[in-house]
């Protein structure tokens, strides 16, 4: 059983939590505790999967608590119980939790939003590695982007249109950010439709906040890994444009092309994760001679960049679309849908413009059968065909 600690001050609100809860006794290990001292004293020798945490409360508040947590039990998921109008928390917690959650708390959300955490871990199963993914609370981020965010942030006129340009174009930057819009502040039924419409959900002042004071952007820096950082980035651009062009050709709702368009751009955030986390060991990776990047990180590490980045993007709070398609977006056969999803659109475009787009009856890399259990292999010249467009396009600007 999964152990869950619950933690707030008033008596009442702990008291409802454990009413709201008691069905599911028999599933969770589930302990309410009253504050931050007493919650620290509970976790020792006995850690939680999951820690649901008040952020008000006298002496030991939320932040402090999740902060110890963090340092003493990385592996654990920290999620935080704050009101909506509590703005300048969200700045202040954002280092140390995974998740946000309004209170008053709806209790379906709560029980989807622990539900989901628990069965996240079944994508990730090295405890090591999910310690390494818990524990990151930035990404790196291209030095040149970097510094023009930083000197935008600083400008007493700086624009959010300038601002979301920015940031659209950083995996990492990207990734936080559509961390915190997908936090209840935002409401439960906010679509985002990109990384631009995220940071303009944001407003200029709200990321001032974020990455001058809670420093949640980070500046990669070149090391060992060998990970080439810019071209990792302007793939995932161009994976998500194409993801995006042939969810839409399939005809697909504009929420299914949105999140191709974010899968695409996220795909490969793992190897963010594990280049700048263990970059000796990534160095290999470049020099194995495995046929692609993923056979050879599971090599060397067990696992691939696909479940290490659906881990974080999961606890994260990323729609499960958008997990789904980083977690399988190499080898789609794995997932057990049998409709077009974001999965379908991004695993084509991957290998559409590692292939540069030809017309060869091979395409390395395509899961054939995937395709045909979805009754789509005869779709493949359509898609060929807005690739040639996108590098059409490419070669005019
Ligand atoms: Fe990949």
């Amino acid at each position: 059983m999964k152990r869950i600690l619950f933690v707030d001050d008033e008596p009442n609100v702990l008291q409802g939590l454990q009413r709201m809860l008691r069905p599911l006794r028999r599933e969770w290990d589930m302990a309410f505790v009253a504050g931050g001292s007493e919650a620290l004293q509970t976790l020792e020798g006995n850690p939680c999967d999951i820690i649901v945490s008040d952020m008000r409360m006298p002496g030991m508040d939320g932040v402090l608590l999740l902060g110890e947590v963090k340092r003493c039990y990385p592996e654990s998921i920290r999620i935080a119980l704050s009101g909506h109008s509590e703005m300048e928390m969200l700045c202040e917690c954002t280092r140390v939790t995974h998740q946000y959650l309004a209170k008053p708390c709806d209790p379906e959300m709560l029980k989807t939003t622990v539900d989901r955490a628990i069965g996240l871990q079944a994508l990730l199963s090295d405890d090591k590695f999910r310690k390494l993914v818990a524990n990151i609370d930035s990404l790196p981020s291209l030095p040149k982007l970097y510094t023009e965010i930083m000197e935008e942030l600083s400008s007493e006129d700086g624009s959010i249109g300038r601002v979301a340009e920015i940031i659209a174009k950083d995996v990492g930057m990207t990734t936080k950010v559509l961390q915190v819009v997908n936090s209840a502040f935002f409401g439960l039924v906010t679509h985002v439709a990109s990384p631009a419409q995220a940071a303009m959900m944001l407003g200029v002042d709200t990321i001032r906040g974020l990455v001058l004071s809670s420093k949640v952007f980070s500046q990669f820096e070149q090391d060992k890994s060998g990970l080439d950082l810019a071209a990792v980035q302007h793939f995932s651009e161009r994976s998500g444009a194409l993801a995006r062009r042939i969810a839409m050709a399939e005809g697909q709702p504009t929420k299914t092309c949105d999140h191709a368009l974010m899968a695409g751009m996220l795909q490969d955030v793992g190897q963010l994760v594990l280049a700048n986390h263990l970059p000796g060991e990534y160095a290999e990776v470049a020099r194995a001679a495995s046929a692609s990047d993923w056979e050879a990180e599971q090599a060397i590490f067990g696992c691939s960049h696909m479940e290490v980045g659906a881990y974080l993007l999961g606890i994260w709070g990323l729609p499960n679309p958008i997990v789904e398609a980083v977690a399988h977006h190499h080898c789609p056969g794995q997932s057990v849908g049998n409709d077009f999803s974001p999965l379908t659109a991004v695993h084509i475009a991957n290998v559409l413009l590692r292939d540069g787009g030809g017309d060869s009856a091979e395409t390395p890399g395509l899961d054939l059968d995937y395709l045909q259990r979805l009754g789509l292999h005869e779709r493949l010249p359509v898609w060929r065909e807005l690739c040639a467009e996108l590098h059409h396009m490419e070669e005019l600007t």
